[in-house]
């Protein structure tokens, strides 16, 4: 019985993940949650103070088990190629019984959102311009989608090679949903679910999952507008505003999974 619980403890011990969006709200819980199951956690933002105080807070369980943090702008893909290599190196220099000195375990959970109605959307103030959407448009669907894109195929061989992966993109209800206001964030997101789905098919075979988790309103900096809205609330059939820790109870549950991929689950309190 005790034994059991120590090897539940450790269960993560020699796992590398990489969480983005780590230092804040429900990318920090998953890289707490995941850190207290012993493994090294590369904490990926853009705010170097928030960053060090996330990467500093998290626990150390057992001796050999270490977290970085990596500044990257997610907005800006030419960045991405020296944070992946840094991230490669460092893990090279991990000394310990490693199973692996490769990301096993990679947490999609930066991302952002701007409300605009589509029609009201000039691009770059030009209502002639039609070759591109503006550059809010632009930001979120490079930082929702396509850095997250380019990262997982970074680390798709790693992962095939070590035949274990666990990827777990944080989408959102609105991509099936739909809601006034996020046309792009919600087609940032939808692109997410199809981009998964088609991945599982690809890698299932080398024991590498992938699914995504698509929140509703979850009590963080990025839904401060609407948490203390009681019709919201009321709409909700479990009459409450969800927390960071009902989405990193759903990414262990995943990360545990050996069977389940391909998947999107809600975890929005019945709201769709
Ligand atoms: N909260 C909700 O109700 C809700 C609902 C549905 C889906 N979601 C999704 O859940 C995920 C996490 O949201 P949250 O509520 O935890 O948001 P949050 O509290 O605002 O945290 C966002 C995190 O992403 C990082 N980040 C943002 N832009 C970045 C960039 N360009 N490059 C690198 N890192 C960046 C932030 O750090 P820096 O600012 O320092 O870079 C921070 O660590 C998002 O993908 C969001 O779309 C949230």
């Amino acid at each position: 019985m005790f034994k059991n619980s120590i090897i539940r403890l450790f269960e993560l011990k020699g796992r590398n993940a990489i969480v983005t969006g780590g230092s804040k709200g429900i990318g920090y819980q998953i890289a707490i949650d995941l850190a207290n199951k012993g493994a090294n956690v590369f904490v990926w933002s853009r705010n170097k103070e928030q960053n060090e105080k996330a990467v500093k807070s998290l626990p150390l369980i057992h001796k050999d088990q270490k977290h970085i943090g990596i500044l990257c702008d997610l907005s800006k893909t030419n960045k991405l190629e020296e944070s992946i290599n840094e991230i490669k190196k460092q893990i090279s220099l991990f000394n310990n019984d490693n199973i692996d000195n490769k990301i096993g375990i990679l947490v999609h959970s930066a991302g952002i959102t701007h409300s605009e109605l589509l029609f009201k959307k000039s691009s770059n103030n030009n209502d002639n311009n039609y070759h591109s959407i503006n550059d809010n448009g632009n930001e979120i669907i490079t930082t929702n989608l396509l850095s997250p894109i380019l990262i997982t195929q970074s680390f798709l061989k790693d992962m095939m090679r070590l035949q274990y992966g666990r990827i777990i993109f944080i989408g959102s209800v609105v991509s099936e949903m739909g809601n006034k206001g996020q046309t792009i964030y919600s087609s940032s997101k939808g692109g997410l679910n199809g981009f998964s789905k088609s991945l599982s098919k690809e890698i299932g075979q080398f024991n590498c999952t992938s699914n995504v988790i698509s929140p509703g309103f979850i009590d963080t900096d990025m839904s401060k507008p609407f948490i203390n809205n009681e019709q919201l609330i009321n709409s909700i059939p479990l009459k409450r505003i969800g927390n960071t820790k009902d989405i990193s109870k759903t990414v262990l549950f995943l990360i545990e999974s050996d069977y389940i991929t391909g998947q999107n689950i809600r975890v929005d309190g019945g709201l769709y």
